[in-house]
This record gives structure tokens, C-alpha cells and sequence, in this order.
């Protein structure tokens, strides 16, 4: 996709976050409008966007920005929750449920709202933001993995439906990234700066993944974590497993 001209929108913008990114990065590629959304439009720091109040989990917010963006090219889901600590087998179910409702089924409100908007402009794209977690979990994240992975499995399926109206579909993949909310987690948990060789710079990551939008690519891996994890899938890799929760995967 040609990002010079195009009209974008991207979910979960704040301060120095992936989004922030991926707005500052899509005007300086040439993009002729791009609409920065979270819940506290307060909290976005996106000079030359345009902002916008979205709630994913609130199906007339999401469909109110549909009707208000009713320009947008490209769609770039790229809000989520992920509560750390939080288990699936003991964890409270209200929040599991939010989870779920915001990276989930928040996620295909918005495909749902914005596909028509995407035809009437031609087709255009939509790019999914998910993480290594689909496919290696990580301690204190299971159900966020667990969202993830249902996420990459959405992606794959709409890519199949949304292929009649021209849409291109792609995911982004990556583990680690040094936006502001991990990075004092990873500080907290492991000690300041101990986690520091893992995470990718944000703005490297958004630009490995306007460079994949750009040539086409289905699936953007955007760090090593994510190379690690998808060969480990099929056993042909290092054990992702073993580097992020101390298992090992077991017979295949
Ligand atoms: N950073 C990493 O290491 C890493 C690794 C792998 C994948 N990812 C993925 O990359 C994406 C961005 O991560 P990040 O580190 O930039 O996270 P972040 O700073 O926590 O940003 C998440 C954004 O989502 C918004 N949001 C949360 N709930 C929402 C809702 N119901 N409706 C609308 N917006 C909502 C938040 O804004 P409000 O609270 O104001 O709404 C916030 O701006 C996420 O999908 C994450 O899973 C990140």
C-alpha cells in the first residue's frame, strides 16, 4: 500500500507509545490525514493528527468514528490492555472478560465498523497488532497471550473474508518494545535497565512495519523475538519457552 496521500486511523495513541508512533511516522511518509484515537484524548501526544475520543469496547464510539472517519484507508489496530499478573486458571473473571471485550472483540468492532469505510475507498488495508505472545507465552501474561493468539487467528480468517472488496490484511508481530508503560515494567520486575537488550526501539518497530505495509507483506516479524518464536513453532528454532518463562517445551 501507498502511504504517501493515504488516509489513516490508529487505535491506542498516547505518550511516546506505539501509536504515538505510528501517527508521527504515517505524516512523515507523506500521509494526507491521520486520525489518532484512544479513551483519554487527553493523554494524546500527536501534533498534525487529528484526534479522536474511541473506546473500542463501546460499539457506538467505535461506529461514531466510523461515521466520522469516513475517509480512512487504513485501519491500524493497534489498541490493547494486557493486566499483568493476571491468570487464567485463578485470575478475576471481570477482568479476564475486559481483556477479552478490548483486544479481542474490541479489535473486530472495528473491523466490523470500518470494512465498508475501507471498500468505499478502494480497498485499502488494515494492519493488526499483535505479539510474539501469540505464539510463546510469557509469564504474568496468559490471558493476554491467550487474546493475542485468538487475534492472529482473526487476522488470518478476515484477511480470507476481506479479500473480495481488495482489502489487504497484515499482522504486526514483535516481543519487546521500549514504550514507556513496559519499560517501568520491565523495571520494576527485573531491575532498572535489566530488560533493556530485549525491547526494540518503538519508532524502529512502526518502521519495520510501515516498510511491510508498503511492500505488501501479510505478516510483519519487526525483532528477533518474534523470528525466535514463530520458528519455534514448528520446532526449528531456539525454544522460545525456555528464554521466557524457564520451561522447557517438552517432547514434540
Ligand atoms: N510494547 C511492547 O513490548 C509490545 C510487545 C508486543 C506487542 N505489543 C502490542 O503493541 C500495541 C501497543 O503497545 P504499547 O506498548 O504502545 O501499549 P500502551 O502504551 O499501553 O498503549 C495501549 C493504548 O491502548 C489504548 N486503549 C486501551 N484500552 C482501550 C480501549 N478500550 N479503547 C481504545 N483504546 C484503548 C490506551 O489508551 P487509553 O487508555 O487512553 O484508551 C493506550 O494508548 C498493543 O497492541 C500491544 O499489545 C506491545
Amino acid at each position: 500500500m501507498k502511504l504517501s496521500g493515504s488516509t489513516a486511523l490508529v487505535t491506542g495513541v498516547g505518550v511516546g507509545n506505539l501509536g504515538h508512533h505510528f501517527v508521527q511516522q504515517l505524516l512523515e511518509r507523506g500521509a494526507k490525514r491521520v486520525y489518532a484515537t484512544a479513551r483519554r484524548p487527553e493523554n494524546i501526544d500527536a501534533p498534525g493528527a487529528e484526534v479522536l475520543r474511541l473506546d473500542l469496547t463501546d460499539r457506538g464510539s467505535v461506529a461514531a468514528a466510523a461515521a466520522h472517519a469516513h475517509d480512512v484507508g487504513l485501519l491500524i489496530n493497534n489498541a490493547s490492555v494486557s493486566f499483568p499478573g493476571l491468570a487464567l486458571s485463578d485470575g478475576d473473571p471481570d477482568l479476564i472478560r475486559t481483556l477479552f471485550d478490548t483486544n479481542v472483540h474490541g479489535t473486530l468492532h472495528m473491523v466490523r465498523a470500518f470494512a465498508p469505510v475501507l471498500a468505499t475507498n478502494g480497498g485499502g488495508a488494515l494492519l493488526n497488532v499483535l505479539s510474539s505472545a501469540a505464539w510463546a507465552t510469557a509469564d504474568g501474561f496468559h490471558v493476554y497471550a491467550a487474546s493475542k493468539a485468538a487475534l492472529w487467528s482473526m487476522t488470518d480468517s478476515l484477511r480470507a473474508e476481506l479479500s473480495a472488496q481488495g482489502t489487504h490484511v497484515s499482522s504486526l508481530v514483535f516481543g519487546m518494545a521500549g514504550t514507556p508503560v513496559v519499560k517501568a515494567l520491565a523495571d520494576a520486575v527485573a531491575g532498572p535497565g535489566a530488560l533493556d537488550d530485549m525491547m526494540t526501539d518503538p519508532a524502529i518497530v512502526v518502521s519495520r512495519a510501515l516498510d511491510g505495509l508498503e511492500s505488501g507483506r501479510t505478516e510483519i516479524l519487526a525483532d528477533r523475538l518474534a523470528v525466535d518464536a514463530k520458528a519455534a513453532l514448528s520446532g526449528g528454532g531456539p525454544s522460545v519457552y525456555a528464554t521466557l518463562t524457564g520451561a522447557q517445551p517438552g517432547p514434540a
